[in-house]
């Protein structure tokens, strides 16, 4: 296996922490090249309880190199927090890019005052995702580059955030601890602020494996998600080369995730949504409730048409198929196989918000399982491959991080061995 790229294909939470826990272990350095805090992992080490926000799963493999790359939005708390509660060893593989933006204070007062007054607010995570990007590219951002050059932290980052307080709000202590939390950040991680675009050509050049992993889901991509209900960056396949700095064209193999059904956290149009006693269930048995904000998610039955889009999109070469045991025990698995509008039947997602609008779900019962297995699944499987034109190549079978399947490994080229 050479470099491969790890994606959500719904609307985030596919359980792609768990793939890539699995794909880690064979590869010099996982890489996340979006986003930031609003996304959230929950492992266990042992009996420890570890959440990372920004910190890629691979961080917890002995000896694999964790790299934030440029195009993320770090959070200096939560980022300190991660790195606290990790043994050093794995402190010291971490790399962060120097070109990264650092989430501020008035980011998180932007946005809470953004939803607030919104009359259609978007639900985001509240983790000043969206501001940050705005200050990226009106060109105001501080970099986590900026934080080690000498004397930043202390004489201008107090200025810089004062005027920023004054002008867009927050409070007088939140400048104050974000200063004192930037200058423990850069004590600690001094050294591990680099140019990570560099770093990772110099390891593709020494022949070392990659492992790219896309935070959220593609349907919340900025550009070709369901705008505006949306996050700020791209967690498509296509972000890899502006968030990293590393030539997707290098990048052998795309596996996208996707649950046995679909969820969604936060507004927007979600065409297989389901609602009432069967979706309580649902998001019972599936313990669907979000791990950065702990809100209910939205549930609904895995959507065709969107998977043709997400596979489209991420050039996929296969799936990952997650949370299938959720399912056990159903006769047969309800599937959105199109969607109807009028007298209409769309086979294909129709892209944006507005084309969304007045469509109809056509569900068909596909063959269900008791037990989630190699050849248990098998059937649905096929007819996923058949409808999509995707195969599976892995397989989770169970909530435990070991229960899950390799079962098609890819070869160095990204072809399915
Ligand atoms: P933001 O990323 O906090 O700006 O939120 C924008 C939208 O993306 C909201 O609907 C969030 O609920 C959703 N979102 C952001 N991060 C995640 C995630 O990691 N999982 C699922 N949904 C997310």
């Amino acid at each position: 296996m050479r470099h491969v790229c790890v994606v959500g294909l719904n609307w985030g939470d596919e359980g792609k922490g768990k793939i890539v826990d699995v794909l880690a272990k064979d590869v010099a350095a996982v890489v996340r090249y979006q986003g930031g805090a609003n996304a959230g992992h929950t492992v266990y080490i042992g009996d420890v309880k570890h959440v990372l926000h920004h910190l890629p799963m691979g961080v917890l493999h002995g000896g694999i190199l964790a790299i934030l790359g440029n195009g993320m939005v770090i959070e200096p708390k939560k980022l300190l927090e991660e790195v606290e509660s990790l043994p050093e060893e794995a402190i010291q593989q971490i790399r962060i890019s120097d070109s990264a933006h650092v989430v501020l204070p008035h980011h998180g007062a932007i946005e809470k005052v953004t939803e607030e007054k919104a009359t259609s607010p978007i639900g985001t995570t509240l983790r000043g995702i969206g501001p940050a990007y705005q200050d990226k590219f009106a060109r105001t951002g501080v970099r986590m580059g900026d934080l080690i050059r000498p004397g930043f932290v202390e004489e201008q980052l107090p200025i810089l955030l004062e005027e920023r307080r004054q002008s867009l709000g927050g409070t007088e202590e939140g400048v104050a601890t974000a200063v004192e939390i930037c200058t423990r950040l850069r004590d600690r991680l001094q050294g591990q602020i680099v140019d990570t675009r560099q770093l990772l050509n110099a390891m593709h050049n020494e022949g070392q494996t990659l492992l790219f992993e896309g935070a959220q889901g593609c349907m919340l991509d900025i550009d070709f998600g369901t705008y505006p209900f949306v996050t700020s960056s791209s967690p498509s396949f296509l972000g890899v080369g502006t968030g990293s700095g590393f030539s997707p064209r290098k990048v052998d193999h795309v596996v996208g995730v996707t649950k046995a059904y679909c969820t969604r956290v936060g507004e927007g149009p979600f065409p297989s949504e389901i609602h009432g006693t069967e979706a309580e269930e649902l998001r019972e048995a599936g313990g669907e409730f979000g791990t950065t904000t702990g809100r209910p998610r939205r549930v609904g039955w895995l959507d065709i048409p969107a998977l043709r889009f997400a596979a489209e999109l991420n050039d996929l070469d296969s799936y990952a198929l997650t949370k299938a045991d959720v399912l056990n025990g159903r006769e047969t698995v309800p599937v959105v196989t199109a969607y109807r509008r009028g007298d209409e039947i769309l086979h294909t997602y129709p892209g944006g918000t507005d084309d969304l609008e007045g469509i109809e779900p056509v569900v068909e019962n596909w063959p269900g399982w008791d037990v989630v297995n190699e050849q248990s699944m098998q059937p649905f499987m096929d007819l996923l491959e058949k409808e999509t034109g995707i195969p599976v190549s892995i397989l989770s079978t169970g909530k435990r991080r070991d229960e899950v399947c390799l079962f098609k490994p890819f070869t160095a080229e990204g072809e399915l061995a």
